[in-house]
């Protein structure tokens, strides 16, 4: 059994962070969330991974390199154009030849692995996991019957016919290259995954699914991912391996990465701070992840993250914010006259009057 990766796209949901990087590059406590992918399925026993890759494919190649460090062999397949699930898999055509394989969206986080995907029995063309979810119309949408067969699918209709969303990892055979071939563009321009499968169904081959409850996020907006973040925190082990000064105090589980300092401030994990980060005068957490190399001064940060080399200085007090990487947050002149803002394409402040 091989797997199948999908790592481009356009993120538009996560600009502006995804003018200058990947979303599947964004990190959870600290780590991108296509490793937490990568890492189940290593788990599962694969070792053959295709990556499908858009515009940011030479961060994530030299991020993920050739999967040694995963125990995987990665094969990346370049896709010119968002074009759609479908077509993703359609460029891979060669890379998955005639096996099974695990068509796994990057951006989707499975804690508990992909395990129940590939346990469930019965012969089918291709397998699905569903979960309940309170909003169905911002997924792909199944109906199944008693016996766990799928009856048909819609890709996030306006009224859906049941509350399971589609989770984005799938076990296919062969078949699907067919299916592929077969549908044509939806209204948003894309070759649907879903309508794929339904082809499938329509065709008469047996579509299976799982209904499951375990954990499950699609990490497609800023919401997400500070969720999604606090989700893992939770789970983390403490341990210091930085420098942390006798006027600071670390409360519950907070891990300080080796070459970060921590200097007269207070820590309320869970949280993570990044190698060469430092901490000063500041109070940090809980449910917060510092980068590599950020810089937090004279200010108090909560529930949120910052990337690689953010800095926050004199900043007040920061909540529920998604801070880019190399952006500064720093202190207006007193009395300030006005804001000065430099920000790039869609991004969101929110300012007190
Ligand atoms: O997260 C689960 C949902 O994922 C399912 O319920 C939906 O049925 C399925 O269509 C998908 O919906 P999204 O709108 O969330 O898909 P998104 O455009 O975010 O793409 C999913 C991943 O695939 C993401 O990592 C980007 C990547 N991708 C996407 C497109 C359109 C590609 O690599 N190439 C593409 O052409």
């Amino acid at each position: 059994m091989k797997a199948l990766v999908l790592a481009g796209g356009t993120g538009s949901r996560l600009r502006p962070f995804t003018y200058s990087g990947a979303k599947q590059l964004l990190p959870i406590a600290n780590k991108p969330v296509l490793f937490y992918a990568l890492e189940s399925l290593a788990a599962a026993g694969i070792e053959d991974v295709g990556i499908v890759v858009g515009a940011h494919g030479p961060a994530i190649r030299e991020l993920a390199g050739d999967g040694s460090e995963f125990g995987l062999r990665i094969t990346y397949i370049a896709q010119s154009r968002p074009l759609g699930l479908a077509h993703a898999v359609l460029i891979a055509r060669d890379f998955l030849a005639d096996d099974d394989f695990l068509l796994y969206l990057g951006d989707n986080y499975l804690p508990e692995g992909v395990g129940e995907l590939l346990r469930a029995g019965g012969p089918a063309a291709a397998r699905l996991l569903l979960t309940p979810v309170a909003d169905p119309s911002r997924f792909g949408v199944a109906e199944v019957d008693a016996e766990g067969r799928v009856l048909a699918l819609e890709e996030k209709p306006d009224t859906p016919r049941s509350d399971l969303a589609l989770i984005g990892v799938y076990a296919f055979t062969p078949l699907v290259h067919e299916a592929v071939r077969a549908v044509r563009p939806s209204a948003r321009g894309e070759l649907e995954i879903t309508h794929a499968v339904q082809w499938l169904i329509d065709q008469g081959h047996p579509v299976r699914a799982t209904v499951t409850t375990r954990p499950w996020r699609d990490t497609g907006s800023v919401e997400d991912m500070l969720e999604v973040n606090r989700e893992v925190l939770d789970g983390i082990e403490g341990g210091v391996e930085g420098k942390v000064d006798p006027a600071s105090t670390l409360v519950g589980r907070v891990r300080v990465a080796e070459g970060a300092v921590v200097r007269a401030s207070r820590v309320v994990g869970p949280v993570v701070i990044g190698a060469g980060a430092v901490v000063s005068n500041s109070s940090v957490g809980p449910y917060t992840s510092i980068g590599d190399d950020c810089r937090v001064e004279d200010s108090a940060i909560e529930y949120s993250v910052l990337l690689r080399g953010a800095q926050i200085e004199g900043a007040g007090r920061i909540e529920s914010s998604l801070i880019g990487r190399g952006a500064v947050v720093g202190q207006a002149p007193r009395p300030p006259h006005a804001h000065r803002l430099v920000i790039g394409d869609h991004s969101k402040v929110h300012l007190t009057p």
